[in-house]
């Protein structure tokens, strides 16, 4: 049996009030065709609140991008886990790799706001992924497997019943090429089997979703392969057809 797919918008730091407004309009019109995927759009933090407002009894989920590894205190200009839950979201991005490279996020940090999220009852998206020097180097699964042991080691495998793994090549990311069904596949199924070592029962039930250049063109042939079981979407998820055509593609 298939897991349920996933399609997750992540508009990283893009939207206004008014944008918002229309696109997520646009988005709860349409709900034909994709029935069977959970979706959701991962805001700004500024947004959260006019989002929740028009998501809320709706088939489409909040989340959030990023957020703090502490619950509290003096932390200037971080968002903390229970502010997020405070907003109904139900999914939270860590360790994408804007924020690894860009902002020098290591392991350690993102098993610890992976934690974050779990401990306040929502949903982490972790991705993970490769640059494309790691991926010339052949070094992709173990650039990978040791991010992901970062947080198995840490909390061990239960913790990955309650989460989605997003397998995000940095060399795809907004770049236009993705990688192919095969190649993705590929890097799929050896993050399940890498779970499985641990546990077989929570490797088969985990999601494990797609991020990097997924067009409406290209988001069937992904969606088609056992091992991924739906898409994290950057720049296709802030114009309302595109996004709504790969969540179709998702409808298997
Ligand atoms: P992209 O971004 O779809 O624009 O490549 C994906 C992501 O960074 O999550």
């Amino acid at each position: 049996m298939r897991r349920q797919p996933l399609v997750a918008g992540n508009w990283k730091m893009n939207g206004s009030l008014s944008a918002n407004q229309a696109l997520v309009a646009a988005l709860l019109a349409s709900r034909q065709g994709m029935e069977q995927v959970e979706i959701a759009v991962c805001v700004p933090y500024p947004y959260l609140d006019q989002v929740s407002r028009l998501v809320q009894g709706s088939w489409l989920a909040l989340g959030a991008q990023d957020v703090s590894a502490h619950a509290a205190g003096a932390y200037t200009g971080e968002v903390a886990a229970g502010m997020l839950q405070d907003f109904a979201c139900r999914y939270v991005i860590v360790g994408h790799s804007e924020r690894r490279t860009l902002h020098a996020e290591t392991d350690v940090l993102v098993s610890a706001k992976f934690a974050a999220v779990q401990g306040a009852g929502m949903v982490p998206v972790l991705c993970l992924g490769e640059t494309l020097a790691e991926h010339q180097a052949g070094a992709t699964l173990a650039v990978l497997f040791r991010q992901l042991d970062a947080v198995l080691a840490e909390h061990g495998v239960g913790a990955m019943t309650s989460c989605v793994l997003a397998y995000e090549p940095v060399w795809a990311i907004g770049t236009g090429l993705s990688a192919s069904p095969g190649q993705a596949q590929e890097v799929h199924q050896a993050l399940r089997r890498h779970v499985a070592a641990l546990d077989e029962q929570v490797a088969a039930g985990l999601q494990i979703v797609y991020g990097g250049s997924v067009k409406a063109d290209n988001a069937a042939q992904l969606f088609a392969q056992p091992d991924i079981d739906g898409g994290l979407i950057g720049g296709a998820s802030l114009n309302a057809k595109d996004f709504l055509a790969i969540c179709q593609a998702a409808n298997y």
